[in-house]
């Protein structure tokens, strides 16, 4: 099966879910991207609505596209945030960031009545943790802030190895906000909730990528069609 193909049908799915006049949140990756891409075909079709996108990546496509774009400093709420995810579990609790714009797609989607993720099938697991755990963090006193990220994943009862993560040309990869970010191979989080409030607790943190109650609406697309699943 052709996964872009699924990436793209997911997408058109939860296009269905855009009215005219709403704001949107724009996600990042390759499943966003689609999606941005089938929301421009509306935009230039006469359809209304304003975006705010979750990356530079997004916007530079965005503006490609013809869409309208803004800033949560100059809109207070957004209607729908519709992005990808690198896994969902059964709760719609998600990680995040693979991609590398984990915080920026976390204050947008926060800032969302709704989220909409938009996955191939591939991404839905029982328990998170088999994608490496993105955390954003700052440069300063690195390894001070790795010591009290693997005191957490202790506490939380979960081990493995962090790598501060690099480019493809080999060098350290720098987020659009200018951090860095390190990648723990947790394997099973089984207290995903509970992981992310105490990472969220350690001052060199800037965000991770647990992504805790924010989904409303999974749209997986595999080979046997599209499942919606809705947040109990
Ligand atoms: C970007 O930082 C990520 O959170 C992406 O949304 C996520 O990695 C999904 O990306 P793909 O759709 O490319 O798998």
């Amino acid at each position: 099966m052709d996964m872009d193909a699924l990436k793209r049908q997911a997408a058109a799915r939860a296009l269905e879910h855009v009215q005219d006049g709403m704001k949107l949140g724009l996600g990042t990756g390759s499943t966003a991207r689609h999606f941005v891409d089938l929301l421009g075909e509306k935009v230039r079709a006469g359809m209304k609505i304003v975006g705010v996108p979750t990356s530079e990546a997004t916007r530079a496509q965005a503006e490609a596209c013809g869409i309208p774009l803004t800033t949560l400093d100059d809109i207070d709420r957004l209607d729908l945030t519709v992005d990808g995810a690198d896994e969902m579990d059964p709760a719609l609790n998600l990680i995040k960031g693979g991609g590398g714009a984990l915080l920026r797609e976390k204050i947008v989607a926060a800032a969302s009545d709704r989220m909409i993720v938009i996955a191939d099938d591939t991404k839905w697991v029982d328990v998170l943790g088999r994608f490496p755990l993105p955390v954003e963090v700052i440069p300063f006193g690195l390894a001070a802030t790795e010591r009290a990220m693997a005191a957490a994943f202790a506490e939380s009862g979960v081990s493995g190895q962090m790598g501060v993560r690099k480019g493809r040309d080999g060098h350290v990869f720098i987020t659009d906000g200018g951090h860095w970010i390190i990648d723990a191979h947790l394997v099973r989080i089984n207290d995903a909730p509970r992981l992310a409030g105490l990472l969220s607790l350690i001052p060199g943190v800037v965000e991770h990528g647990l992504f805790i109650g924010l989904a409303s609406i999974a749209v997986l697309a595999g080979a046997q069609g599209i499942r919606v699943i809705e947040r109990r």
